[in-house]
């Protein structure tokens, strides 16, 4: 009945409206691991915009009892079933159809659909999960309205929760239990949900700004009830925050976050009942970090905001992922920036999104999974959602608030819901709301949507002492064949004082700057190239370019060293102060690199001017110890090594090694200072100031480990025995495992205290995956550990990607033997869980630029991947990373 298929390329020139609209769902469950049975009654109707009279329906995995239209019972005459459809012809305009199936969650590894995750049942249907479940339109513009009934085993199941709310709860007898759950929002399949579940939740009563009182909700399995504060503090702060800058409300009685341990992403936004991997919810200062809270606030804040960047306004396809994630990751980045508040704050949150940039979508922007923040094509959806929908569709949006400022965004937005509230929708839509509402043309602004790669904006300039005219040339460079894009720039001048000089700009716009001052412009390059001449200049000033990270572009400017020392120091604009010392370090990482591979690793210097300018940072006490530390790390070996033409890893971490123990060593007196002068004592607490400080301090401890004597090891070793929480107590242990000294009692001290805390195991075997000093023969003896297992995302994501993504040297190890560790894994992953094994396939994504020998190597294992039979998701990553 139902045959194989190869992959087939869906593009987004295709499209076509649905043949038919669903208006009701009433969905019964009968759980049971082995053998759920799912019964579907769908009311539909022709679509008036559509000619065509087939209702076809998605199905996978699933097994078809019986279908009923109008009350008829179906023969399989009267239907076509293939391996993922079941279509029928000729239907009337109004038709009900009562779909019976059958499905197995136990069996369920791929995490997709209906699944058991440590005996509770669960499910994920983002991006195509609902038809594993049941037989439907399972596309996000067919959006219906759900009431749905569950029912379940008492004991084993004491919670049945599905969207929106519970309108009826009972006793079934032989010890079932039924809820029944009613949504008053019509929504795509995507965003269905339920849980049935032995949990327990945090609750509290909420009260919205129009006075409606919520109940809110965190459910986790019963040892984690310490776990969930934070959650539940993030989630007040969203809802508040976006009443007050988006002036959105939530609009249901009853919000709900549940956890899960087995889950491939980070967080999914279903109506009213959001489900999250356990690593974006539970956090207690003995088990979480500074970054696991600050992960937990921003995931949280980004689940709820897509109920209206998402939810009451959904995506017509599934080209259009980035119109809800671009837009809902740039609204969770302003949430957390805002929730520091201080500007200093809010730069160092900016500070980090360039660097997540630069780590992983320019790769991927200059690889074979290339595309734009709306592709035009994709094999499996499931591969898109990725760091160019997700992080580069947040600077596309970003770039909006930058022309337009803060209020006009504002009224883009507002215009927004006004016209598609309850709609599926395209970001063309986006974009023509943005316009409209500012009376704005930003027709040249789709080129962001539809040309892939990362622009190269070239910058020249000029002074002219006698005319005191300061002229900048700003010239782009896309990808061959592209058009020009609609480029931010931000700059200001900076004086040989190193203030900020007023602007007088002659032509283009003197619109008021990214941060609302007079001495930053934003100059908006459309052209090719473009020349701005700033106009009473009295001194040859430096120019600060770019500012804030106005785009997702490179910049190329050709600073001298004196003007990169002067902006590291005086640059009102923290992003580029930051920037400079960035430029700084990079200089000196590729040309210690080039010489490690030519000479070895004898005779390298590293001048004192440099190590000067990192005393000055480290020691500024004016400077928040955030952004003094992370003026403070170097480039990454995976930064770096997009640098260059011909990758050598070895070299890379050679070169940075040594730049690090040079530091470590020249600076040995102030890294020791700083670390004793941002000690944290009393209650841990995760704000922004005490998560600075403790950054700042294990960055130093760090520095000082890098090639440690006695006084060093003892500094670890007792920060790891007295840490009062899990920041302090993870970082010591790493500097001992990275320093290469014996770190094995203190491993086994830290298993040993947390062995029944799953996130902290996870800890341990991603600090081991990730230190330098790990090869893949410790990767594999870990792998026999009993608490490793494939079968859980966190905990091969953990081991694995740790390795093959975090540490470079090891993983690029000469004789090739790590890249047969990860055909091997990838393998063994796409027959449990493909979506997690595509992701693993793409840590050879960028094979091509190294050296020859090892090419040949990582091509011979994406070969041996290639012969296999595989998954759609890992068979395009493939294909895509042999292709030409
Ligand atoms: N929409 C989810 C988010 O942005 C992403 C997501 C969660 C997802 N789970 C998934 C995407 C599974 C694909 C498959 O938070
Ligand atoms: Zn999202």
């Amino acid at each position: 009945m139902r045959t194989d298929s190869s992959p087939t390329t869906i593009f987004r020139k295709d499209y076509t409206p649905p043949a038919y609209l669903v208006d009701t769902v009433e969905l019964g469950f009968d759980l049971a691991p082995a053998r759920t049975v799912v019964a579907n009654r769908i009311t539909l109707r022709q679509n008036p915009d559509a000619a065509s009279h087939d209702i076809v329906l998605h199905g996978e995995e699933i097994e078809l009892v019986q279908v009923r239209l109008n009350g008829q019972q179906l023969s399989e005459r009267d239907y076509e079933l293939s391996h993922a459809t079941l279509t029928i012809r000729n239907a009337p305009a109004e038709v009900v159809l009562e779909i019976e199936t059958l499905c197995a969650p136990v069996e369920n590894t791929t995490l997709s659909g209906l699944y058991v995750s440590n005996g509770n049942f669960f499910t994920q249907c983002e991006a195509e999960g609902f038809r594993r479940i049941t037989f439907f339109p399972d596309r996000p513009d067919v959006m219906a309205r759900y009431t749905v009934m569950l029912r379940a085993d008492k004991a084993a199941y004491p919670v049945l929760l599905s969207n929106g709310n519970l309108v009826e709860q009972g006793e079934l007898g032989d010890g079932r239990h039924y809820a029944k759950w009613e949504d008053p929002f019509k929504k795509p399949s995507y965003l269905f949900a339920l849980v049935a579940a032995k949990l327990v939740c945090q609750e509290e009563q909420f009260k919205l700004a129009d006075g409606r009182e919520v109940l809110l909700q965190v459910w986790v399995e019963e040892g984690n009830l310490d776990k969930t504060d934070y959650a539940m503090q993030s989630l007040k702060n969203s809802i508040r925050w976006d009443e007050q800058r988006f002036g959105l409300e939530l609009d249901l009685d009853r919000f709900m976050i549940v956890a899960v341990g087995d889950f491939n992403m980070g967080a999914m936004e279903n109506k009213g009942l959001n489900i999250f991997n356990t690593k974006f919810v539970l956090a207690n200062p003995r088990t979480a970090t500074d970054i696991d809270y600050a992960g937990i606030e921003a995931v949280v804040g980004h689940e709820y905001f897509h109920n209206w960047t998402g939810n009451r306004v959904t995506c017509r396809d599934w080209f259009q992922l980035s119109l809800k994630e671009g837009l809902t990751v740039f609204r969770d980045q302003e949430f957390s920036a805002d929730m520091i508040g201080t500007d200093s704050g809010r730069a160092v949150t900016r500070i980090d999104q360039v660097r997540t940039l630069r780590q992983a979508q320019f790769p991927e922007d200059a690889g074979p999974m290339s595309h734009p923040v709306r592709p035009d094509s994709f094999v499996e959806i499931n591969n898109f959602y990725t760091v160019t929908v997700y992080e580069k569709g947040a600077e596309v949006v970003r770039m909006y608030q930058t022309l337009l400022g803060r209020d006009g965004f504002r009224k883009g937005m507002d215009l927004y819901f006004e016209r598609h509230d309850g709609q599926a929708v395209t970001c063309d839509d986006f974009r023509a709301a943005m316009a409209d509402a500012n009376g704005r043309d930003l027709t040249q602004f789709e080129r962001w949507y539809s040309q892939a790669g990362t622009p190269v904006v070239t910058a020249r300039t000029r002074y002219d002492a006698v005319k005191r005219n300061f002229d900048i040339i700003l010239s782009q460079r896309g990808q061959p064949e592209q058009q020009p894009f609609h480029i931010p720039v931000a700059v200001g001048l900076l004086g040989a004082n190193g203030k900020d000089l007023p602007l007088t700009l002659e032509n283009g716009k003197h619109e008021k700057g990214a941060k609302g001052d007079e001495t930053t412009v934003v100059l908006e390059l459309t052209g090719q190239e473009q020349i701005f001449r700033f106009r009473n200049v009295d001194e040859r000033p430096t120019p600060s370019i770019l500012r804030d990270f106005s785009a997702p572009v490179i910049l190329e400017y050709d600073y001298t060293d004196d003007e990169l020392l002067h902006l590291f120091s005086q640059d009102s604009d923290p992003v580029n102060r930051w920037e400079a010392g960035q430029r700084l370090a990079m200089e000196r990482l590729l040309k210690l690199t080039k010489q490690v591979a030519a000479h070895g690793a004898n005779n390298l210097k590293l001048d004192s001017t440099f190590i000067n300018a990192m005393r000055s940072v480290l020691t500024d006490e004016k400077l928040d110890a955030a952004f003094r530390e992370l003026a403070l790390i170097l480039p990454s070996e995976t930064i770096v090594a997009e640098q260059m033409d011909v990758v050598d890893p070895q070299a890379i971490h050679t070169a940075r090694q040594f730049m690090r123990r040079t530091i470590g060593t020249a600076l040995q007196t102030e890294l020791l200072a700083q670390y004793h002068a941002n000690q944290t004592p009393g209650d841990y607490s995760p704000d922004a100031l005490s998560a600075g400080k403790r950054a700042l301090k294990n960055l130093c401890l760090s520095y000082l480990m890098v090639a440690p004597e006695l006084a060093e090891l003892k500094l670890a070793q007792q920060q790891f025995e007295n840490a009062s929480n899990m920041t302090d107590r993870s970082a010591a242990l790493v500097s001992m495992i990275h320093s290469g000294a014996e770190s094995g009692p203190y491993l086994k001290a830290f298993y040993d205290d947390f062995d029944n805390e799953a996130l902290v195991i996870d800890k341990w075997f991603a600090m081991q995956a990730s230190a330098p000093t790990t090869n893949v023969a410790a990767v594999r003896k870990l792998m026999q550990h009993p608490a490793f297992t494939l079968k859980t995302p966190n905990r091969a994501r953990a081991l694995i990607f740790n390795f093959t993504n975090a540490n470079p040297s090891q993983f690029h190890a000469a004789d090739g033997s790590a890249y047969e560790f990860w055909a091997e894994f990838v393998i063994k992953l796409d027959a449990i869980n493909p979506q997690v094994a595509a992701r693993l396939a793409r840590a050879m994504d960028r094979w091509r630029r190294y050296a020859p020998a090892l090419q040949a190597k990582m091509k011979q294992a994406l070969e041996k991947v290639a012969r296999r039979k595989l998954s759609n998701d890992v068979s395009e990553v493939i294909t895509k990373a042999l292709a030409n």
